[in-house]
């Protein structure tokens, strides 16, 4: 891991949520900063290269950021040599329940950016177009399995051949560190102004069978950082 570029990564990204608000920078600087999910994505190309991005359950944009952030360091030719080029995205759609994320979000980037367009939208049922990749950061489990059954469905058909899905979920079936996640899951959600939701978590082999099922090829990773939690990134790719 390089740490100096992981750094300048974040204060170039959490930069742009200067003028959103306290509560915006701090959380973007707090997420970026420590979610080693956004770290593996810029330095291993996770999300491969996909032009066009879908971000469902978006909140603010951080990823967006992030990935806009990458692009940039690396035409300043400020990039690490190890790391893989980040793309140069055309579409960053983001779709967010909360208006006061949104809100945030067009703080932001504002309402005329030429890549990155967030709006408020309920995920399972809003059109999902054509992208070439789709993420769900931590945002599945506040839908029920029926309505996550009717999503994943609608994001396998929504990829091409190629098209990667990255998702990271909670596993149900890690014992205490399952409880201790979903409990500083609630809190946060909490604390940003929601309020308390109800969660629905599946386990890992569950989450696995049904992708696979669908057509993807399933790789997963514990992404926790140092914490004693059970976060599991899923990433996917339609066979
Ligand atoms: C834990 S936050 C993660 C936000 C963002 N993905 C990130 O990594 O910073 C989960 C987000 O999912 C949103 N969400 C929950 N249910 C949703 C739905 N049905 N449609 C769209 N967004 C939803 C919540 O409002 C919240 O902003």
């Amino acid at each position: 891991m390089n740490s100096a570029a992981i750094q300048q990564l974040v204060d170039h990204a959490s930069g742009r949520f200067a003028h959103a608000g306290q509560f915006a920078y701090h959380y973007a600087r707090g997420k970026l900063g420590h979610d080693t999910l956004f770290h593996e994505i810029v330095r291993t190309g996770l999300l491969g290269d996909a032009g066009r991005v879908l971000d469902l359950g978006s909140g603010q944009g951080s990823l967006f950021a992030w990935l806009l952030s990458a692009r940039e360091l690396a035409d300043a030719g400020q990039w690490p040599a190890e790391w893989p080029q980040p793309e140069r995205h055309t579409q960053l759609q983001g779709i967010e329940l909360m208006a006061r994320d949104v809100e945030r979000a067009r703080r932001a980037f504002g309402t005329d950016h030429p890549v990155v367009c967030i709006e408020q939208g309920d995920m399972t049922e809003v059109a999902l177009g054509r992208p070439d990749a789709i993420t769900i950061l931590d945002a599945l489990h506040y839908v029920d399995p029926a309505r996550q059954r009717a999503l994943l469905g609608r994001i396998r058909d929504a990829l091409p051949r190629g098209g990667v899905f990255l998702t990271r979920i909670g596993d149900a079936d890690a014992g205490w560190r399952f409880h201790v996640c979903n409990g500083v899951d609630r809190a946060v959600t909490y604390a940003r102004g929601h309020r308390l939701p109800r969660l629905y978590c599946r386990g890992l082999a569950d989450w696995r069978g049904e992708l696979e099922h669908l057509g993807f090829a399933v790789e997963h990773r514990d992404m926790n950082g140092r914490k004693p939690f059970a976060n599991v990134m899923l990433h996917c790719r339609v066979r």
